[in-house]
């Protein structure tokens, strides 16, 4: 979709990627952007000075909250689902409340976001509703199943709003980033992209119409490997 002239709303816009994505879609000219947040007080200045930035609180698992925002975000074009969390743990010995905390988030967090805003977006179309999800929703990595499940779950709810809102002007787009220098992998050995390049090809993707993003160097590579041979790319990953 065009960017240029789009009205955003980017959840878990407080830090991150999220709070880096803001700024990306104002550098590709987005005319307002709503920086949702849990605490509204966390949007960092640097986000909130810009006068194209309008503060809502917003947080996904609770449906009063995602009510509210939408009464007042009633021009929006562009939803951006990226809020997430992340519980560490094996499927054999995770912790059942961490692994039910990702799926409330990531899966029905982003449902519950997406159901508010598509009357919006369909009155204000064409738009996008832009998912973002991870590499790892596609093949498990050792140690997080519970997030890797509510990942794949969170994959599978975009392909079905894809189905059901074809026609309609609204595009839905999936980003499958592999690892970013974040809060959410602090502490984790891994090749990490920066989310500022995180940031851009996924603005980028969105502007060239792009239905599935691969927004840095490893979710390329294993990207491909995915699209010619999912069960290497289990194998890959789970090794
Ligand atoms: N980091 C990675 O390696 C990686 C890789 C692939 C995909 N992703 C995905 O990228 C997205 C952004 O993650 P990140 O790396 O930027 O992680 P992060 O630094 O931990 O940021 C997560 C963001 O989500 C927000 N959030 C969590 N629960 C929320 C809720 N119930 N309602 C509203 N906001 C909520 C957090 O807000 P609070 O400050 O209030 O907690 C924070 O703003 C997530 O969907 C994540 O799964 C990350």
């Amino acid at each position: 979709m065009n960017v240029n002239d789009s009205i955003a709303l980017v959840t878990g816009a407080n830090r991150g990627l999220g709070a880096r994505l803001v700024s990306q879609l104002l550098d590709a000219g987005a005319s307002k952007v709503y920086a949702t947040a849990r605490d509204p007080r966390a949007i960092t200045p640097a986000v909130s000075a810009d006068p194209r930035v309008s503060i809502l609180t917003l947080d996904v698992t609770d449906q009063s909250s995602v009510d509210a925002a939408a009464k007042v975000a009633t021009d929006v074009t562009l939803l951006v689902n990226n809020a997430g969390v992340l519980g560490f743990g094996g499927a054999l010995d995770g912790d059942l409340d961490l692994f039910q905390r990702d799926m409330l988030t990531n899966q029905i967090g982003l449902l519950r976001v997406s159901q508010a805003f598509v009357p919006i977006l369909t009155e204000n179309a064409p738009g996008a509703i832009v998912n973002v999800l991870t590499l790892i929703a596609l093949a498990p990595v050792v140690g997080m199943a519970g997030y890797c499940a509510s990942k794949a779950a969170a994959h599978s709810i975009t392909q079905s709003l894809r189905a059901e809102l074809r026609g309609t002007g609204i595009e839905v787009v999936g980003a499958y980033p592999g690892g970013i220098d974040t809060d959410m992998l602090a502490g984790v050995d891994a090749v990490k992209a920066p989310p500022r390049v995180v940031a851009e090809r996924i603005v980028a993707g969105i502007a060239t119409g792009q239905t599935v993003i691969w927004p840095d160097d490893a979710s390329a590579g294993a990207g491909s490997v995915y699209l010619t041979d999912p069960l290497r790319l289990e194998g890959m990953l789970a090794g």
